[in-house]
């Protein structure tokens, strides 16, 4: 297949329950999963009685025989794409349709119309190709077929479909027609978002962990970082990727013991030195994202001074007054920001990136903190609080008015994913 616009990204390895030497049956787990007394289960589609089904079954299998388990599994739920198909609704994954391109693989905008399957729709899609250079990356998009196919949720992406031919692995989602997140707040090409959409946003990715967070077993996440929070025309957000995904501890036990995967300056530090994961891991790199959205800073960025590459160091001592957290807002906000709201995000952040993972707080309780955001309609422009005195710009030694501070995009590198660590 050619591949327009390829970069060399390292793979990152697999890890989950699902593919775990153990030979687990997911499926079944999957049903134990499924959210059902707490709030967020009305969101949730029925969903079809599994055909129990194990990951090794799948992994060792042909691809005719994981097409018919799938078939067999998921039923009318997720469709089952020809290669030809996708190649016709992308113009053969033209770069003209390439939305993005990822650690596994470029992601192509294509038009399915009213005849390609009975029952669905026309619509607009995302067509994902994974770049399949063994094992690692059909484990991971088998991963996404098991969770995306079965959680289904507001607040997270849709999965349509997927393609598996010979060594061919591709994904269909529901196309996000504003992208993610990590573009909003980096690009230099996009407008700078407004406070209350910020707001919204936040909100929206945390009921779509909070939603995860609450099955009876319940699923980690693992990979919460802004450009897996991907925008809909409203600004809805909605959870993409769940590749690194995994279920959490059962019964008594407080966590999973993994490799440690995920992205640095998202990644919870606890997990990284112990591989122990936990839905309070995902709670830090939700802390981490609300500090993006505080300031207009990438989580990790090397091009800055070194005491300011990692974002939770560098702001970590400006969260508890509103005072000290305006030398650090974003500038591109220009002052039009809730100095209310904007304090609360920032204790909430702090919260959440406590190093003692038993102090941060369940994430239902950072929905409804958030939502209580939004009450507030005070402008630190309005009441003459932006921008920020000279003196305490000085004292923030921050560089918010820095040429730095101010230049997005270009040539800002990505945050690179976590090595993984082999434990022993
Ligand atoms: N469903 C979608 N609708 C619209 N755009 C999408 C969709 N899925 C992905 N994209 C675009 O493609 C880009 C690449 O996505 P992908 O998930 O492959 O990589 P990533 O999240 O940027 O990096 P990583 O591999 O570290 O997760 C996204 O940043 C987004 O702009
Ligand atoms: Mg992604």
């Amino acid at each position: 297949m050619t591949k327009q616009s390829k970069r060399a990204v390292a793979w990152r390895p697999f890890t989950s329950n699902c593919c775990s030497v153990e030979d687990q049956t997911i499926l079944g787990n999957f049903s134990r999963c499924r959210p059902s007394r707490s709030e967020f289960s009305k969101n949730i589609a029925p969903l079809p009685s599994f055909r129990r089904l194990s990951f090794s079954d799948l992994s060792r299998s042909s691809s005719i025989r994981i097409n018919e388990d799938l078939a067999l599994s998921f039923g009318p739920d997720l469709y089952d794409f020809q290669l030809s198909e996708l190649r016709a609704i992308t113009q053969n994954f033209s770069s003209n349709f390439l939305l993005g391109e990822g650690g596994f693989g470029t992601v192509h905008k294509g038009y399915i119309d009213d005849n390609l399957r009975p029952g669905l729709k026309a619509q607009p899609v995302a067509v994902k190709l994974l770049d399949i250079e063994g094992l690692q990356g059909h484990r991971e998009w088998l991963a996404e077929v098991i969770f995306l196919g079965q959680l289904r949720h507001p607040h997270l992406v849709k999965l349509i479909g997927y393609c598996c031919e010979e060594e061919e692995r591709l994904l269909v989602y529901e196309f996000m027609p504003r992208g993610s997140l990590e573009n909003h707040l980096f690009k230099r090409i996009s407008i700078s978002l407004p406070w209350g959409t910020r707001v919204k946003i936040a909100i929206g990715a945390a009921k779509g962990l909070a939603f995860l967070h609450s099955a009876e077993q319940p699923v980690i996440y693992r990979d919460f970082k802004t450009s897996n929070v991907l925008l809909d025309s409203d600004f809805t957000a909605k959870l993409s990727d769940f590749g690194l995904a995994k279920m959490g501890p059962e019964g008594s036990n407080t966590h999973v013991t993994t490799r440690v995967m995920g992205t640095y300056g998202y990644a919870a530090p606890e997990y990284v030195s112990t591989g122990h994961l936990t839905t309070k891991s995902d709670v830090y790199s939700f802390g981490v994202v609300l500090l993006e959205l505080l300031t207009g800073r990438r989580s990790m960025d090397k091009s800055r001074a070194k005491s300011e590459q990692n974002l939770v160091d560098w702001a970590k001592p400006y969260l508890r007054s509103s005072r000290r957290l305006r030398c650090i807002m974003d500038p591109r906000l220009a002052g039009q920001y809730s100095v209310k709201g904007a304090k609360e995000m920032g204790l909430l952040a702090l919260q959440c990136i406590s190093l003692n993972p038993k102090d941060r707080p369940k994430i239902p309780a950072v929905v409804e903190s958030l939502e209580s955001l939004q009450q507030y309609k005070d402008m630190a422009i309005t009441c003459g609080q932006w921008p920020p005195s000279p003196k305490s710009s000085r004292n923030s030694n921050n560089g918010v008015f820095s040429t730095k501070s101010t230049t997005r995009g270009g040539n800002h590198r990505k945050s690179s994913p976590v090595t993984p660590i082999r434990k022993t």
